[in-house]
C-alpha cells in the first residue's frame, strides 16, 4: 500500500461536471476555469473527452496548451480512435495524461458492452499499451468498479499495470458503495494486487446516496492516493464528490488523516463562485464550505459563542476557504494604480487592455455607487475574463410600467454597427424587455432560469442578474449582467446569454 501521505487531486469539473445538464461551458469559460483550478493547485485537470465532439477536442487542446503546472487529461474509451484523438488533444501539455476506461462489472459487460470477460481484459491491455506508446502518464479506469467481481477486477488491474498504466482509477460509477465497504474494497485490491502499491490508486465517487465525499475519504484510508472530484460537487445525476468538502475535511481533520494536498484552501471560494458565475447554477444555501450560510450563525446562542471565541461553533475560519469580509476599498476618486493593486491583491492579473476596459467600468460603477467593495470588483473583472464576442450590444432601453398597466419595453440593440429598435409588452418590465430582445434577434429563446441578487448590501448595491437560455440540442447558455439598476442588469444578462449562444453556434 502507498504509505505516501500526499493525495493528488484530480479535478473533473470540466469533464464529468460539464457533461451534466445545465453545466455546459464555452471555450473561453473552460479556459478561465482551468486557469483558476491551476491557481488553486489541483494536480490534474481532466479537460474533457476529446473524441466526443470537435468542440470538446478544441477545448481539451486549448487547456493542454495553456496549463503550465498541472497535468492535463483527456478521457477516452478503450478504443484506438478515442485514444489517438485524446493524445492529439493533450500532447501539447506540460504533463499530458491519457485517461482510458472500460467497464468491468458483469452488468455493464453483458448489457452495455456486449463483451465477454476475456474480450474486456484483452481490450483493456491492448489499449493501455497503445496509450502508453504515446506518453508515460496513463490512467486506466475500470468503470463500475465497485459492482465488479473482485477476482476479475484484480486480474484486469494487474494486467493493465503490466501494460503501462500508472494510475488505476476505481470508480463508484453509480454511487452505490458505502464508506466501510469502500475502504475495505481498496484495501482488498491492494492485497490481491501488490503492484497497485507501485502506481497510484484513485477513487472516483458519485453522490447518488449522498456519500461521495465520505466514500472518497474512506478510499484514502484504504490506500487511494488520488481523489477525483469536482468544484461544487457538480457531475452526472446527483454529482461527483465535492472538491471543497474533501480538501477541507483533510485540512480540518489532519489529525485523523495525516494527509496533505497541493491545493490552496484559500482559493476554494473563488473557484466555487467562478463556476457559479459561468453556469448560472447556484449551490444551495446550506451547502457545506461554499453555501451562503456555511459560515452564518443565526441562533443567538451561537452568535454569542462565536463572538466570545470563534472555535465554539466554527471548526474552520471563513478566511481559510478564501471568504473575505466585504471591505470598503475604492471610490470614485480612486485611480488606475489603486484599482490595479487591489486586483492584484484579489489574485487577478489582467492584460493592459483588459485592465483599461475593467477600469472604465469601475469608474462608471463608482459614479453610481458610493462604496465599491471587493465583491463588486471581482464581479466586474470576472465578466471581463470570460467575455465572448459581442454580437449584440445594448444601445438604450425605455420602460413603461406600473401596477395598473401592461408593461412595455422599448429596446435598441446594435449589431454590426446597425441599430434596431423595437417595442414589446409583457406582464412585467423584465419580461417585456426580454420579448423585445427576442424580436430584434429574430428568434424565440426559451428562458430556462432567471435570478437576480444584490452583490453587496446597501441601497445602491450592484444587482447581479443571471439568465439561462436553452439553445439547440438542449444546451444551456448562461448570461450575466451587472448594474445598479436591476432592469438594466437583467437586459444585459439576457444579451450576454444571446451572445454566448451565437458564439457557440459559430464555434460549432
Ligand atoms: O463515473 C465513472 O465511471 C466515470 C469514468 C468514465 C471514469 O466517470
Ligand atoms: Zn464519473
Amino acid at each position: 500500500m502507498d504509505s505516501n501521505n500526499k493525495i493528488r487531486i484530480f479535478d473533473t469539473t470540466l469533464r464529468d461536471g460539464e457533461q451534466s445538464p445545465g453545466m455546459s461551458m464555452n471555450l473561453k469559460e473552460k479556459i478561465e476555469l482551468a486557469k483558476q483550478l491551476e491557481r488553486m493547485g489541483v494536480d490534474v485537470i481532466e479537460a474533457g473527452f476529446a473524441n466526443s465532439s470537435p468542440g470538446d477536442f478544441q477545448s481539451v487542446k486549448a487547456i493542454a496548451d495553456t496549463m503550465k503546472d498541472c497535468a492535463v487529461a483527456s478521457l477516452a474509451r478503450a478504443g484506438a480512435a478515442d485514444i489517438d484523438r485524446a493524445w492529439e488533444a493533450v500532447k501539447g501539455a506540460a504533463d499530458p495524461r491519457i485517461h482510458l476506461f472500460i467497464a468491468t462489472s458483469d452488468l455493464h459487460m453483458e448489457y452495455k458492452l456486449k463483451m465477454s470477460k476475456d474480450e474486456v481484459l484483452k481490450t483493456a491491455v491492448e489499449m493501455t499499451k497503445r496509450a502508453a506508446g504515446y506518453c508515460p502518464n496513463i490512467q486506466f479506469s475500470a468503470e463500475d468498479a465497485t459492482r465488479s467481481d473482485m477476482g476479475f477486477l484484480a486480474k484486469v488491474v494487474k494486467a493493465v499495470i503490466k501494460a503501462g498504466a500508472t494510475t488505476i482509477n476505481l470508480p463508484d460509477t453509480v454511487g452505490y458503495t458505502t464508506p466501510d465497504e469502500h475502504e475495505a474494497f481498496f484495501a482488498e485490491l491492494h492485497r490481491r494486487v501488490p503492484e497497485l502499491g507501485n502506481v497510484i490508486a484513485s477513487s472516483h465517487c458519485h453522490n447518488d446516496l449522498g456519500l461521495a465525499v465520505a466514500n472518497s475519504l474512506a478510499a484514502v484510508r484504504g490506500g487511494a492516493r488520488q481523489v477525483e472530484c469536482t468544484v461544487n460537487g457538480i457531475g452526472e445525476r446527483a454529482g461527483n464528490a465535492a472538491l471543497e468538502e474533501i480538501i477541507m475535511a483533510l485540512y480540518v481533520r489532519k489529525n485523523l488523516y495525516g494527509i496533505e494536498t497541493n491545493v490552496d484552501n484559500t482559493e476554494i471560494m473563488r473557484s466555487s463562485s467562478m463556476l457559479t458565475r459561468i453556469t448560472g447554477v447556484k449551490v444551495q444555501p446550506n451547502k457545506a464550505i461554499v453555501g451562503d450560510n456555511a459560515f452564518a450563525h443565526e441562533a443567538g446562542i451561537h452568535q454569542h459563542g462565536v463572538l466570545a471565541k470563534a472555535e465554539t461553533y466554527e471548526i474552520m475560519t471563513p478566511a481559510s476557504v478564501g471568504l473575505k469580509e466585504s471591505n470598503l476599498v475604492l471610490g470614485k476618486h480612486s485611480g488606475k494604480h489603486a484599482f490595479r493593486d487591489r486586483l492584484k491583491d484579489l489574485g487577478y492579473a489582467l492584460s493592459d487592455e483588459e485592465l483599461a476596459e475593467a477600469f472604465k467600468r469601475f469608474k462608471e460603477l463608482a459614479d453610481r455607487k458610493k462604496r465599491v467593495y471587493d465583491k463588486d470588483i471581482e464581479a466586474l473583472v470576472a465578466k471581463d475574463a470570460m467575455q465572448v464576442p459581442e454580437t449584440f450590444t445594448l444601445d438604450k432601453y425605455v420602460i413603461n410600467s406600473g401596477n395598473t398597466i401592461t408593461s412595455t419595453a422599448t429596446v435598441a440593440l446594435v449589431k454590426d454597427g446597425k441599430t434596431t429598435e423595437t417595442v414589446a409588452s409583457g406582464s412585467g418590465p423584465i419580461y417585456a424587455s426580454f420579448k423585445a430582445i427576442d424580436k430584434i434577434v429574430g428568434r424565440h429563446l426559451e428562458l430556462e432560469d432567471f435570478q437576480i441578487k444584490a452583490i453587496t448590501e446597501g441601497e445602491d448595491a450592484l444587482g447581479d442578474a443571471r439568465v439561462v437560455l436553452k439553445g439547440l440540442e438542449g444546451r444551456t447558455f448562461s448570461g450575466r449582467g451587472l448594474s445598479t439598476d436591476i432592469i438594466e442588469s437583467s437586459i444585459k444578462a439576457y444579451i450576454n446569454a444571446v451572445n454566448k449562444l451565437y458564439y457557440q453556434e459559430k464555434e460549432a
